[in-house]
């Protein structure tokens, strides 16, 4: 049956928190707001919508349903911030948007949406100003609107054709039987419940290449950091059908990437497939009802497979910040989530936001006077942790307390990274942090000595999440280094492994080459707005 290969990855995952970034209300959704969505509005009159109906944000309007109740059009507030005009799955408490016209710009109460006499949809704020409409749609003209079951909020045509549907539009969510045309995108929110676009977008391009980019926020894309490669750079369409598979295919049909192939039942479980505040591509499944859901918790819990699977290690460039902040590195957690921290003796800039990156929180080192000034620095190790692409010294044939010495004396070094008798040092801002078990690297952190209550506080909260990451990378060191090595060629696909051993292999000895490289790697090459880094980087 469809269920079984999911089951142990229920049980195992069961408690973790997935769907976090989704919901659109607080942790516990105040009665009040309950009542003004009910769980299911079966009214017949709401499956058409016809011409002149319009609903107001925050006046009691039941939203506009889908013939069997499981998603819904309408206003859903965000916190104190305002409303997005939004499509949700209407049956579960979470209430967990899948599609939003004005992510970038909320309106407050009293705003409203019509489909206007002239077959548009306008969202207008309260005092009367237009913040979104559908395009205009030629000469053919929109006789009602309807919200289906499968999501889709569509505009027809007198005959019956979709003239406008929100599926076209995508936010950061595809629900089955949506799918991505060449040019379109999803875009990944800004953070948990912050709707507005976010540091990560997967696109299909023009060029056929499905790809993922850090998109250096508030700006636009530029580093790719997940693809589907040059040698299928003829994709046409990505397809997500109705068993749940996801593949991009060319224009006459073929196949070209299994993008997920998790067989799933729709009958029993709702799927969507979003890209997350982290940067990850990933399909979530819930249960439609306790009996149906069997063996799953009645939550949202993610499918196997992430794309990319590990981004600590894939967005790693020469510019940009990495998976994380400046100063700070990322770690994929027991729940197989991204995590960002600080170094020791750095902290967050905003602790409600961290992936702003963190701050040194000591007074530098000062360079008039660096021999003086050593005694008062000390070296905090990090196993397992490198910062790429922020050298500016090698020294190989070293060991590793000549390397700690030689970062101490020296009022530029930040951090030194030590592995097989080669040291590393590097300067701040530090980028592209990351510890992971495939990583043989040490970092050897540089912080003022003293700051003493400071320093023990951040060790406690450190160890305790830190302490599995010490354990497995003892027993790395203590000889199970073989068999690890094995397990993680075995679960590794092979880009994976091509972006590691050119980290290392290529690391400082040819910077212009490793990137042009890791970029032609990850998008074929057939990106325009990389050509024009491409170029930049060559003048
Ligand atoms: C669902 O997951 C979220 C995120 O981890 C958590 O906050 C919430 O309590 C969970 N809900 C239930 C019913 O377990
Ligand atoms: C919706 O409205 C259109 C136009 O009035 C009509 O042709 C169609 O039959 C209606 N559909 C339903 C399901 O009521
Ligand atoms: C979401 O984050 C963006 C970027 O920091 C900010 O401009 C916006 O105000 C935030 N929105 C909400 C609702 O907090
Ligand atoms: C948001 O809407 C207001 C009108 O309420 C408009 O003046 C403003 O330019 C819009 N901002 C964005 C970012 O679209
Ligand atoms: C979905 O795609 C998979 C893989 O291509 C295929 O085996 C399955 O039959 C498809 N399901 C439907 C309903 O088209
Ligand atoms: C379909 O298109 C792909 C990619 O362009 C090509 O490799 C394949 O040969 C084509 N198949 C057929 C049957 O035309
Ligand atoms: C110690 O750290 C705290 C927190 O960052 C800071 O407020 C304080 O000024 C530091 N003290 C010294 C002597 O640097």
């Amino acid at each position: 049956m469809l269920l079984s290969p999911f089951m142990a990855v229920a049980q195992t995952n069961g408690s973790v928190p997935v769907g976090a970034s989704i919901t659109a209300t607080d942790d516990s959704p105040s009665c009040g707001f309950l009542l003004l969505l009910p769980f299911s509005t079966n009214g017949q009159a709401y499956k058409n919508v016809s011409l002149g109906k319009s609903l107001t944000a925050a006046s009691g309007d039941l939203p506009w349903t889908s013939p069997s109740g499981e998603f819904a059009f309408g206003f859903q507030q965000v916190g104190d911030a305002g409303y997005l005009l939004a499509i949700w799955f209407n049956k579960i408490p979470e209430r967990t948007i899948v599609w939003s016209a004005n992510r970038n710009n909320l309106t407050q109460r009293g705003s409203t949406v019509q489909l206007t006499a002239d077959g548009q949809l306008v969202l207008n704020d309260q005092s009367g100003t237009r913040i979104w409409t559908t395009p205009y749609l030629g000469g053919s003209r929109a006789a009602y609107g309807a919200m289906l079951d499968t999501g889709n909020f569509v505009l027809a045509g007198q005959a019956g054709a979709n003239l406008w549907q929100s599926f076209d539009q995508p936010t950061d969510t595809l629900l089955p039987t949506q799918n991505l045309n060449s040019g379109a995108q999803l875009i990944a929110p800004y953070r948990e419940k912050n709707y507005s676009d976010g540091r990560f977008k997967l696109i299909l391009q023009r060029d056929g290449n499905l790809v993922m980019y850090v998109t250096a926020y508030p700006l636009t894309a530029s580093n790719a950091y997940w693809s589907t490669g040059s040698s299928i750079g003829s994709g046409y369409q990505l397809i997500f059908n109705q068993s749940g598979y996801m593949y991009l295919v060319a224009s006459n049909g073929t196949i070209l990437n299994q993008v997920f192939s998790n067989p799933v039942s729709l009958q029993d479980l709702y799927l969507r497939a979003t890209i997350d505040y982290d940067g990850v591509f990933r399909q979530y499944v819930y249960p439609k009802t306790a009996s149906g859901g069997k063996n799953w918790a009645m939550n949202w819990t993610t499918l196997p497979k992430s794309i990319p699977s590990n981004i600590c290690l894939e967005i790693s460039f020469p510019l940009g910040s990495g998976a994380c902040g400046f100063n700070s590195y990322c770690k994929i957690g027991d729940d197989q989530r991204p995590s960002c921290r600080c170094p020791p003796g750095y902290t967050f800039l905003d602790q409600n936001d961290v992936r702003k990156g963190c701050k040194q929180n000591f007074i530098s080192q000062d360079c008039g006077h660096p021999s003086q000034e050593t005694d008062s620095f000390e070296i905090q190790d990090m196993l397992n942790t490198n910062f790429p692409h922020t050298d500016y010294e090698i020294f190989t044939s070293v060991d590793e307390d000549w390397c700690r010495q030689s970062c101490l004396s020296d009022c530029y070094c930040a951090v030194a990274t030590f592995m097989d008798r080669t040291c590393w040092k590097k300067r701040g801002p530090l980028s592209n942090g990351v510890t992971d078990t495939g990583i043989s690297d040490k970092a050897l952190m540089k912080v003022r000595k003293g700051n003493r209550t400071e320093e023990l506080a951040q060790k406690k909260s450190a160890k305790k999440s830190d302490q599995s990451a010490l354990i497995i990378s003892g027993s790395v060191l203590l000889g199970s280094s073989i068999f690890l090595n094995i397990l993680y060629v075995f679960f590794t696909n092979r880009k994976k492994q091509k972006v590691i051993t050119q980290h290392h292999a290529m690391r400082d000895m040819n910077l212009q080459n490793f990137t042009y490289n890791e970029l032609e790697t990850a998008t074929g090459g057939f990106d325009e707005e990389l050509g024009i880094m491409y170029l930049h980087k060559k003048a």
